[in-house]
Formats: structure tokens, sequence, C-alpha cells
């Protein structure tokens, strides 16, 4: 029998649990691999006792439609940074990933498929170089890896978010205020922007234009005539100023490597009242019920397609490498072009144009840009 295992890493996203049941029905119709699952990532296969889970046909039954992952996930530690508590109670990080090579050995799993985003896929990366059997599989809401057209769960995030503008404008529009929609993107805006869009809202911040409030202002009052009119500000939580920073704080959570970001739409508000905004406002902040529930058709499919690859490629050896959508095909890239750089928004991008076709601000002065 040869051992396949599987694990989820990084924030949790919509179909996860679909790529995991198509790994195990495509492994089911050969007669010779195993799938076992690591929970918690590769703290899993690090904790001891080992932490496994097998999965068969019958455990992923029906599991495509279901929000997160059956075999959980954790955005802190892994093999590289293992955290141990030391006497004086303060957190030391050692490299456990020799230790978790061997044990994978050890225990006769002859690949590892790793379900995750850029941090994830670093980790494989690293891995694949100390000689491990790894195959990655791309994982974001944010939509922030270049290597592949698209990732399951991104589409699911837009249409949360898109649902919430349509909810807020109806609210806006019967009390006249300007309503600011906090939405995931950490780097990049691609949410903010396509619920923008999707949404028809006014005003759309993201990551990769700083914003000046007097420019947005003056957005938000060309839209009000005697007090009457309303307007809807879609903003990535990674957003910022033009002579200013993200909001976020430092995570005191062990193991956590980033910086917590969150709080940019109060921040909006104040600033907006500050610069003489006379407008009732109010801010949602939309944050993880854009990650946890149901996937969307298309990420089902997406995430289908992706597990199907990824163990055809375990079939194949082809170890080293990511699974990638590149329309109409999946693919595969390797691991070292996957990490190479971030899928930003830029201001060619035709959604950019599209958004200012149809008067969406993004908060910038354009000549200033033009120039
Ligand atoms: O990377 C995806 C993402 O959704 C970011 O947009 C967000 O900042 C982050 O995860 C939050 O993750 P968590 O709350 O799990 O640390």
């Amino acid at each position: 029998m040869r051992r396949v295992m599987v694990l989820t890493g990084g924030g949790d996203c919509p179909g996860l649990n679909a790529v995991i049941r198509a790994v195990v029905k495509r492994a089911a119709q050969e007669n010779d691999w195993e799938v076992l699952g690591s929970i918690k990532a590769f703290d899993g296969i690090l904790n001891e006792p080992t932490e496994l889970m097998i999965l068969d046909e019958e455990k992923v039954a029906g599991i495509h439609y279901q929000g997160g992952t059956i075999i959980q996930t954790t955005n802190k530690g892994g093999p590289f940074a293992w955290p141990v508590k030391k006497k004086d109670g303060s957190w030391e990080y050692v490299d456990r990933s020799d230790e978790m090579i061997r044990k994978i050995q050890y225990l006769g799993i002859d690949a590892v498929i790793s379900i995750g985003g850029d941090g994830s896929q670093r980790i494989s990366q690293k891995l694949f170089e100390k000689g491990l059997n790894i195959i990655g599989v791309p994982k974001t809401i944010d939509n922030d890896l270049s290597a592949t057209d698209s990732t399951f769960g991104f589409q699911t995030a837009i249409q949360v978010g898109t649902e919430a503008v349509d909810k807020l404008v109806t609210t806006a529009a019967s009390h006249n205020r300007v309503f600011i929609l906090e939405v995931m993107g950490r780097d990049a805006g691609w949410i903010a922007l396509n619920a923008a869009v999707a949404g028809g809202a006014e005003i759309c911040l993201i990551p990769e234009i700083p914003y000046d409030i007097n420019i947005i202002l003056s957005k938000i009052n060309a839209r009000f005539h005697r007090g009457k009119g309303f307007a809807i500000i879609v903003a990535a939580e990674g957003a910022r100023p033009k002579e200013g920073t993200v909001v976020a704080h430092a995570s005191n959570e062990v193991g956590y490597e980033n910086v917590r970001l969150g709080g940019l739409g109060f921040k909006l508000e104040d600033d907006l009242k500050k610069a003489g905004c006379e407008h009732d406002v109010r801010v949602t902040v939309l944050g993880h019920l854009q990650r946890g529930g149901v996937p969307i058709a298309y990420d089902r499919v997406l995430a289908t397609q992706f597990g199907v690859k990824a163990m055809e490629m375990v079939l194949n050896g082809e170890y080293g490498r990511m699974v990638s959508y590149s329309h109409p095909y999946i693919t595969s890239v390797t691991l070292k072009d996957a990490i190479q750089k971030p899928n930003l928004v830029t201001l060619d991008t035709a959604l950019i144009k599209t958004a200012r076709g149809v008067g969406i601000s993004f908060g910038e002065d354009l000549i200033a840009l033009e120039e």
C-alpha cells in the first residue's frame, strides 16, 4: 500500500473540503493508495502522539459543499518555526523540518499534498529542497497568488462581499447615509474591487492605490443633494492613506507571524468627519464571514479540479510543483515560480478600467497618477 498525506495550512477557505474529497476519490480509483490527513496542517505529523486521520470515501462523502476543513488548519508555527515554551515562560522557535521528514518516511508516507496560500507554499518549497515528495495546491480567498488564474474561495468571498453591499445599499438609501464596508484583502484588493463593481459602490479603496481622504469626501458630497442621497465605500482591510500606514496591531498569539489587520473602516469614518463630512457614516466589517460557510458552485468545481490534478501529479511523481489554473487548463508550475511574486491589482488591470468606466473612485488623484 502506498500513502499520500494531505494537509490544509494557513487561513481556512471555502472549497478546502472539496479538494480533500477529490484527492480521496481520485486515489480510490487506484488500488494501492491510502490517503491520510494531517490534523491542523503539519501539526498532526509533528505532534506526539501523531494526529493523522485516514481519509476514505466514506469519510469524505458529501463534504464538497461544507465550509472549513475537516482536517483543520493553522496559520501559526510549522515545521521550520515550531514554538517551544522556555522555562522563563517566553517562546522560542525551532526548526523541526528534518525530524518531520524522517517521521514521514518512517510512517511509509510516499507523498504530501499541501493545500495552502503563499506562506504554506514557501514551506512546501523548502521541504521539497530537503528532499520531500511534495505537491502544492493553491488556496487563498485574497486571490494574491500569481501563478494561477484563480483560486477557489475567492469567488465565494466576492459573493459574500457583494451580498453585503446589496444589503447596505437599501439601508444607506433609506437613511441617506454613507456606509463603509471593510472586506478582507491584506496586500491585494481583488475582493474589494470585485465586490465594488458587482455591488455598484461609489468608492473602492485597495492596498495598491493609496487614497486621499479629501478626494473621497468630494466624491461622497457629489452623491448628496440637499441632504438626500447615499454612498457606499468598499474598503480592503489593507488599504491605506497616501501619507499613512495600514490599520493593524501586533498579535500576541504564539507563532502567529502576521500583523492583524482590521479597523480601517472606523479610521476612515473618523478621518471623514475630521475632513468635514457632514453626512452620517456607518461602518460594517465583514471579516471572517467571507471565509466561512458553503463554497459557491464555481469554487467547488475549481477545488474539485485541483484535488483530482494534485492526486494525478502524485501518481506521476511530479513533485516540487503546485497545481495551477491556466484557462482552460488545469496544469502545474514549479513551487519556486509559484512563490516568486504576489498577484496584486495593477493600474492597467482591466477591472480597474471597468470600475473607473462606471464612475467608481479609488480615492486617488488621477492627474497625479498619470504624471
Ligand atoms: O490571507 C487571507 C486573510 O483572509 C487576510 O485577508 C486576512 O488579513 C487574514 O486572512 C486573517 O486571517 P486570520 O484571522 O486567520 O489570522
